[in-house]
């Protein structure tokens, strides 16, 4: 694995100020995640749908200073200042630290907000992290002019992956590949890169509501539950299960098997709780709502023959993906029949989307 690669190795041309904005989005994976090594490397390779409308915009400002021997930061969200937030960045920063030299030179003043919810449980890290690397990247292009936009993307996705895994597959879009695999080439542990094929038109923009099933703070972090990966008994099998459904998922995305699509997407997420239910500590994520809601999403797909099928993140809520062309019926299934299920009746209709926008 080429790292060297994202050394900087240019001489700085720098500057007394700069300020960038980028707005970048949450995804959702078909094929998970689950299990890494230092440094973030993941066990299997996962692909995910870029969402749209999930998304965070953060600007940094920056203001050259002496040579600095701790990063200089501040970070507002939303507005009000946030020092709680500072430790997952401050570590962020340890982690790229040899990638990016220059933060030390730079006082940095960062202002994010997200387009969703606050603790909605929806994966906040993939966008606030990739937006926070992409503005890193922005200045990295002003302080060497001649770097290309392909490497500035890809090491802004290599960035985005120390900070959190899944981020690195938040720069492009409508589907991404993270982790190194033998039938997609360019494919890398070390940052994400566009699924490279033809996608069937049945998944043009397809459709994911995700479900607000419980706001609260989860019990066990996606960080712990990665750790206990470590000796878990069935992780290899998982592993290999996953890389084996990626090469499956590949082949469906092309030929438009949206039956095959259904078995594998919901096959996926299920086998990723099923990893939480038998760690050990265990835990369990999935609260009854999250269930509930699974046996109406396959009552419905058995009763209209819809191709409604449902995925979940670590967390209770439920991704309800499904193609364009079933936009008005199963939309008014969700207000009819899941929304009294949500938290507060809360659920957020998305889209597949092409990924970081630079906006100023
Ligand atoms: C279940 O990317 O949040 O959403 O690398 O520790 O930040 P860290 O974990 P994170 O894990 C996401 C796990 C998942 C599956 C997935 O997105 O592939």
């Amino acid at each position: 694995m080429d790292i060297d690669q994202f050394l900087v190795k240019s001489s700085l041309q720098f500057v007394d100020k700069a300020s960038f904005t980028w707005q970048t989005p949450s995804n959702i994976a078909l094929v998970k995640y689950w299990g890494k090594s230092e440094p973030q490397i993941p066990k299997n390779a996962s692909i995910s749908f870029t969402l749209n409308n999930c998304h965070t915009i953060t600007t940094i400002e920056f203001q050259k200073i002496e040579k600095s021997e701790e990063v200089q930061f501040e970070v507002f969200f939303e507005g009000s200042k946030k020092e709680e937030f500072k430790p997952k960045i401050a570590k962020f920063f340890q982690r790229i630290q040899e990638y990016c030299p220059y933060i030390f030179e730079y006082q940095m003043t960062i202002h994010s907000q997200n387009s969703f919810p606050h603790s909605s449980g929806i994966a906040s890290s993939a966008s606030g992290l990739s937006a926070i690397a992409s503005c890193l990247m922005s200045l990295e292009q002003q302080l060497i002019p001649a770097l290309n936009a392909d490497f500035v993307i890809k090491k802004a996705s290599f960035l985005s992956r120390l900070g959190s895994g899944s981020a690195c597959r938040s720069l492009e879009g409508p589907l991404v590949v993270w982790g190194n695999h033998p039938i997609i080439e360019g494919s890398s542990d070390l940052f994400g890169v566009k699924f490279p094929h033809k996608i069937h038109p049945i998944f043009s923009n397809y459709q994911d509501v995700i479900l607000l099933v419980d706001k609260g703070e989860k019990q066990v972090s996606s960080t712990v539950g990665h750790e206990l990966m470590f000796d878990h008994p069935f992780a290899e099998n998982r592993f290999q299960q996953a890389n084996e459904n990626l090469t499956k998922m590949s082949t469906i995305l092309q030929n438009g098997d949206i039956t095959s699509f259904i078995n594998l997407v919901e096959s996926e997420a299920l086998t990723l709780h099923a990893m939480m239910l038998t760690s050990n500590p265990y835990f369990i994520l999935m609260k009854p709502n999250t269930l509930e809601i699974i046996h109406k999403i396959w009552k419905f797909r058995q009763e209209k023959n819809s191709n409604i099928c449902f995925t979940l993140d670590a967390g209770a809520n439920v991704h309800v993906l499904f193609p364009e062309n079933e936009k008005e019926t199963v939309l008014q299934f969700i207000e009819n029949e899941l929304s009294s299920l949500c938290y507060k009746k809360e659920y957020i209709c998305d889209v597949s989307g092409f990924g970081a926008k630079q906006r100023s």
